[in-house]
């Protein structure tokens, strides 16, 4: 056995059978990011201590419940004038943390797990709910292509994501997600409408009275 064998995300892989499939082209991986736990709390302790976590306003002039920042060579951001992609924090002048090398390497292992091999993502959004905090439903598309997956990685308190069809009025289906699941969408399920229920109140032993969200996608 080498050390390696030790420090790679592949030697404690949770096996096959926890993967649980919404429709085709979207799976909810279980557990697959606890292996990576540490290294995913110590990169985000990074990344928020430079790129504080925000609540950002919609483009129809309504704060967001969600708090949110990024890194990668882009970040997902919204304000009066719409959504997109940009690679400055607004909130300051400078680029958005790097991804660290565990999140990517996570997100790579999930998305090939899911059926999406050879993804390189280049944004990752953290979202932060606190008890109460939920996101409508909508679809991911601000992205240049849509040929890249999303993967999103859920820690801290669980949530109840709702994952819907091609169309808003698309009954949505309710997913338990806890700490340590990883959902994955693309293909035909790319442009799905998904949200996040209010979140529930607790006390999670690592993150404390929050869920922690990071989605990962190809953007640029
Ligand atoms: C998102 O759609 O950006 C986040 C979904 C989630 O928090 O699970
Ligand atoms: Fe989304």
């Amino acid at each position: 056995m080498t050390p390696d064998l030790f420090d790679s995300i592949d030697a404690a892989r949770p096996d096959e059978a926890l993967a649980e499939q919404l429709a085709d082209g979207a799976v909810v991986l279980r557990g697959f990011a606890l292996p990576a736990q540490a290294a995913l709390l110590d990169g985000l302790r990074q990344v928020v201590a430079q790129a504080p976590l925000r609540h950002m306003v919609t483009p129809g002039g309504f704060t967001m419940s969600v708090a949110m920042t990024n890194c990668g060579a882009l970040g997902w951001v919204s304000n009066r004038r719409g959504y997109r992609y940009a690679p400055l924090d607004p909130d300051g002048t400078l680029p958005w943390p790097a991804m660290p090398r565990d999140f990517e390497r996570l997100a790579a292992e999930a998305a090939s797990r899911a059926g999406f091999p050879g993804f390189v993502p280049d944004a990752c959004l953290v979202n932060r709910y606190e008890p109460g905090a939920r996101l409508a439903l909508h679809q991911d598309r601000n992205e240049r292509d849509f040929d890249a997956p999303i993967v999103s990685v859920s820690l801290g308190l669980p949530a109840v994501f709702l994952f819907g069809g091609q169309s808003r009025a698309d009954k949505a289906m309710r997913v338990p997600l806890v700490h340590g699941d990883v959902a994955v969408w693309g293909g035909p399920a790319r442009l799905r409408y998904h949200g996040v229920m209010p979140l529930k109140d607790g006390e999670h032993p690592l993150l404390g009275r929050c869920r922690i969200n990071l989605t990962f996608r190809k953007a640029g």
